[in-house]
């Protein structure tokens, strides 16, 4: 398949923000001021897909406008994306919202999604009175905005450990107390309206582990994307992930570079190629599962340090497999740290069941961290780097072949 749906990349951008936001906030301590919600103590696991749901049911009752729709879908999956970026600086609030806002507006505006969900992200932390991070008032808060604070702020006093029933009336209390300050009442009007239903409620309970409430809230046209969008899409991607850490700064998208010229060597046809460059773009979008304080530690990591970095692979399979159509790009970027001699992980798979795509993944994932300068160690040259990687094909470790391919090439 040549084309792959939009939406499908949309979840699973969603789906890498709950991860990041999920490991981010074992360690940050965010209490937002005018809200007095406290971040730290909120389970994250399905914060985007709730907030999706909540605006996007909201929406549809304010209105049936395609574009509309298609914006709140896209803006509401996408609202948090600013953080899974490099924003350790902001451990206290308002820096903390306002940077997740400001990157994220930015991000978005690279993702070439549009000026106007970009706008949106950019917002979507202001209240209705005027009184958030930056003082924007009533209807000058785009409308989508003031429907996303409100599914936000639903999500972060939903509490999936408690049954729905058990907090319906005080998540819908404090909602009404905020309805002419935090919230446009008129959007608290259609949420009460929404939520008088069981069904909202059933469905927000169980939103994590029904894949069909997401899908039945997305827009119903679906918008097919080529290889080349979904690379440009990657590019930027990629690029969020290296500033993830400052010591993988640009690694995945100079990996990109060396595959793209391995592509060339061994003549794979222009499909083939970019399909290969999007699984070296992507291969470690499970680092943002990562929290920065693993990414950027200055030393060594301690053995469960090392079993959470790990993880990454285990992540990049998770959130690359929502995109139907793109199943060997999936494998070949989520196998990069598997070794021939079943030592690597995360399955601990055999040479037997490594492609040629997979094992030279690896074998320049490897060459392009030893090449570039880290905060710890300079970067090795060529010579250096195969006398450490020549012994790796001797134990079995990693692919010969592989390696002789990338020193024909670079
Ligand atoms: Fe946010
Ligand atoms: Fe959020
Ligand atoms: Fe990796
Ligand atoms: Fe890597």
């Amino acid at each position: 398949m040549d084309k792959i749906n939009f939406y499908n990349l949309i979840s699973a951008i969603a789906i890498s923000i709950d991860i990041g936001e999920s490991s981010r906030m074992m360690e940050e301590n965010v209490v937002e001021s005018t809200t007095n919600l406290n971040y730290a103590k909120h389970k994250f696991t399905n914060h985007t897909k709730r907030v999706c749901y909540v605006s996007t049911e909201i929406g549809k009752i304010i209105s049936n406008d395609k574009e509309f729709l298609k914006d709140l879908y896209v803006s509401s999956a996408l609202h948090d994306i600013g953080i899974s970026s490099n924003i350790t600086d902001a451990h206290t609030e308002p820096d903390f919202i306002k940077l997740h806002c400001t990157k994220g507006s930015e991000f978005c505006l690279r993702l070439n999604f549009g000026e106007s969900i970009s706008t949106i992200i950019k917002y979507h932390h202001e209240n209705y009175d005027g009184t958030s991070v930056f003082n924007i008032k009533g209807n000058d808060i785009p409308l989508i905005s003031q429907i996303i604070r409100l599914a936000d702020i639903f999500e972060l006093l939903y509490d999936e450990s408690v049954p729905n029933y058990l907090q319906r009336n005080s998540i819908n209390k404090w909602i009404l107390e905020n309805k002419y300050t935090i919230f446009n009442s008129d959007i608290v009007d259609v949420y009460m309206d929404l939520q008088s239903h069981d069904r909202f409620w059933w469905d927000v309970e169980n939103v994590g582990y029904i894949d069909n409430v997401l899908k039945n809230i997305r827009p119903e046209e679906n918008l097919m994307m080529d290889m080349k969008g979904l690379k440009s899409i990657s590019e930027v991607l990629a690029d969020i992930i290296d500033s993830k850490s400052n010591f993988t700064y640009r690694h995945s998208s100079n990996l990109a570079e060396i595959i793209s010229k391995i592509a060339n060597y061994l003549n794979f046809d222009e499909n083939k190629k970019t399909r290969f460059i999007v699984s070296a773009l992507l291969h470690d979008i499970g680092k943002m599962g990562v929290p920065n304080s693993i990414l950027n530690k200055n030393g060594k990591l301690n053995p469960t340090e090392i079993t959470i970095m790990k993880s990454h692979t285990y992540y990049t399979r998770i959130i690359l497999s929502q995109i139907e159509g793109i199943e060997d790009i999936t494998n070949w970027a989520s196998n990069h740290h598997e070794k021939l001699d079943g030592s690597g992980y995360p399955i601990g798979l055999k040479g037997k069941d490594l492609s040629l795509e997979e094992r030279i993944l690896a074998v320049c994932d490897i060459y392009e961290a030893l090449s570039s300068k880290r905060p710890y160690k300079k970067a090795l040259s060529k010579d250096e780097i195969f006398n450490i990687m020549n012994p790796m094909v001797t134990n079995g470790k990693i692919c010969g072949q592989s390696l002789d391919i990338l020193k024909e090439v670079i």
